[in-house]
Parts: C-alpha cells; sequence; structure tokens
C-alpha cells in the first residue's frame, strides 16, 4: 500500500528531460524481465514526440503530481507497438506510477484523466495492452478484445467504450 494520497492534478507532462529520465528508469525496471527490449533508448524513442512538442492531437503525455511532484505517468497513442491490429485506436498505454506511491489511487486517477482526454478528442473507443495488469483494468470495467503474444510474453489486449461520439461533440 502506497503513501495515502491527498490532491492529485493530472495535467501535460513538463518537457522535462530529468523527469522522463526518472519516468524511464521506472519504465525499464518494470518491463525487465517480460520485455527487455525496452530499454532506455526505447522509451526515449517513446517519448520523443512528446518531448519534440507535437504538432497533432496525439501523443498526448500525461502526469499525476503530488505537491508539484511527478508520481505517475500515461499516455494516449494512435499506435502502440503491435502488429496486426490497425483497427484498433487510440492507446493507452506506458502507465505507471512511482514505485513508492502505488495503490493509493495515483494509477485509477491517471487512467481517468486519460479517458477524459479521450472524450475531449471525441474518441469513442480506447484500447491497451498488459503482460501483468489484467485484474487491474477487469476491476476498472475494462473489456477483454483478444489475447496474443508478444515478442514470446503472452498479453491481453483490452477495449473501453466511451459512448456515442455525437453526444461528446455536443457544446
Ligand atoms: C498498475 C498501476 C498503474 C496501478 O496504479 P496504482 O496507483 O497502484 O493503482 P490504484 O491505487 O489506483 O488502484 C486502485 C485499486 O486497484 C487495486 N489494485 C492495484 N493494483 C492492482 C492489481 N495489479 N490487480 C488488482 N487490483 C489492483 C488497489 O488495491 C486499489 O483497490 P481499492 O480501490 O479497492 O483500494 C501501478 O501498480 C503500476 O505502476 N504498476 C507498474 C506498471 C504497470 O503495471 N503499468 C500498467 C501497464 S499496462
Amino acid at each position: 500500500m502506497g503513501v495515502p494520497t491527498g490532491e492529485i492534478e493530472a495535467r501535460y507532462l513538463p518537457l522535462d528531460r530529468m523527469l522522463v529520465e526518472r519516468i524511464i528508469e521506472w519504465q525499464v525496471d518494470h518491463y525487465r524481465d517480460a520485455f527487455p527490449s525496452f530499454d532506455h533508448d526505447d522509451w526515449i524513442d517513446f517519448y520523443g514526440p512528446h518531448m519534440r512538442g507535437q504538432d497533432g492531437p496525439l501523443p498526448v503525455v500525461l502526469g499525476a503530481f503530488d505537491n508539484g511532484r511527478c508520481i505517475g505517468t500515461v499516455s494516449l497513442v494512435e499506435r502502440d507497438d503491435l502488429d496486426d491490429v490497425d483497427d484498433y485506436t487510440p492507446w493507452i498505454a506506458a502507465m505507471i506510477v512511482d514505485p513508492a506511491r502505488r495503490g493509493a489511487g495515483v494509477g485509477t486517477a491517471l487512467l481517468n484523466a486519460a479517458l477524459g482526454r479521450c472524450r475531449d478528442l471525441h474518441f469513442g473507443r480506447v484500447y491497451l495492452w498488459t503482460h501483468d495488469q489484467t485484474d487491474w483494468y477487469r476491476r476498472l470495467g475494462w473489456i477483454e478484445v483478444e489475447s496474443k503474444v508478444f515478442r514470446t510474453t503472452p498479453i491481453t489486449i483490452f477495449r473501453l467504450d466511451l459512448g456515442p461520439v455525437s453526444a461528446q461533440i455536443a457544446t
């Protein structure tokens, strides 16, 4: 159980290389066993479009901040690594909470913030894949779409329906 969390603010991740390096340490550590190819350079590539500034609606990279300190992040991207899933877009990706702050609602807050961005962008459905957090996403209402093997590791693709797009466009 993490440290209880008070007011968590979710907002765009600043273009801050030191912060991204700290996040990459969490990511490399988390994926080391199942996806060793997700190494430092791979994550630099992942966060590159965000760090260079974006010229389209995606990617969206959000951070969760507690008193100004980043304690987690999540991204919304058009495509996410997998082959043969061209019909699936967009994806929630790279969800991670500071290891010292897990189990205190930060991940749920980040996920909700990302879903809010999906609605803002008028996406009616969103996808993600996971190799180790199926129970967490199931509990949060995500629906399993298919199971695959990605780089020798079994994964599950989930989707979440966000409701009719026309209802979200109304001003
Ligand atoms: C998965 C992760 C993002 C969850 O974030 P978190 O801040 O720890 O999660 P929350 O505290 O918001 O979880 C809310 C609830 O889910 C429960 N929960 C947390 N992890 C869970 C899991 N793996 N399976 C089932 N339930 C889980 C919590 O106990 C909590 O339950 P409660 O509301 O009844 O108290 C975080 O553990 C993490 O960063 N893990 C490593 C990276 C990772 O796996 N990312 C996902 C890649 S797809």
